[in-house]
């Protein structure tokens, strides 16, 4: 099968915990959901995907105390068929300070044990179509990604996907430094 974006599903969770166990990992729910222990995950794991693919507002805490909310968001799960590869998260509608000046419209993570392997630039690949499909039907049509500026592979796939440097922020609510990019959809 060809490497694609699903929706998370039960059929990759056994990947998906394999996954959790390579090291600091982050499933791009902004720490708001689906952020459960590999024990509490295997002790419930249809509670788990309904979760995961729970697209009702969040609230999302930063670590400066703030707190804001995602309302209109989904996560997808990159897998070549066989294997949970990464998580894709696409944020539509919330706090503007959380989306735009914090997690990005778009946000990307690649297993630990598969990382610089390319599957980023896949991933991104694939993020780009989804979201043009997806925020276009919102109405919007300019989505923000941010980085921190030493988080080099995040920065040369925000380039890859034609992001154009918009803010720089010494301090992002209590995380330091951030690069706030910006991709016209086409
Ligand atoms: C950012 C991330 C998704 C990239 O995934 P990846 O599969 O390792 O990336 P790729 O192998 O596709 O490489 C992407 C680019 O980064 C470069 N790169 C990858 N790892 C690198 C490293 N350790 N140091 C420097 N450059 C690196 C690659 O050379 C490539 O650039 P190029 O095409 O110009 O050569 C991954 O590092 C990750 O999951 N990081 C943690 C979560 C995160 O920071 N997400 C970004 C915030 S949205």
């Amino acid at each position: 099968m060809a490497i694609q974006l699903v929706k998370p599903q039960k059929i990759f969770l056994p990947s998906y915990l394999e996954a959790l166990q390579e090291g600091t990992f982050c499933n791009m729910a902004l720490g708001a959901f689906a952020d459960e222990s590999a024990e509490e995950i295997s002790n419930n794991p249809d509670e788990y995907i309904r979760r995961a693919n729970d697209t009702s507002p969040r609230i999302v805490q930063l670590p400066d105390g703030s707190e804001y909310t995602v309302t209109d968001h989904e996560l997808y799960w990159l897998t070549d068929g066989e294997r949970y590869i990464g998580s894709v998260s696409l944020r539509y509608a919330g706090d503007k300070e959380l989306i735009e000046e914090f997690g990005g419209h778009v946000g990307i993570a690649i297993r630990p044990g598969l990382l610089n392997r390319g599957y980023g630039v896949r991933a991104s690949a694939l993020a780009l179509q989804l979201a043009t499909t997806h925020f276009k039907r919102r109405g919007i049509d300019k989505i923000f990604v941010t980085c921190n500026p030493d988080n080099s592979p995040s920065k040369r796939l925000i380039e890859h996907s034609g992001g154009k440097l918009a803010k720089e922020k010494s301090d992002a609510f209590g995380t330091g430094p951030s690069l706030i990019y910006v991709i016209n959809l086409q």
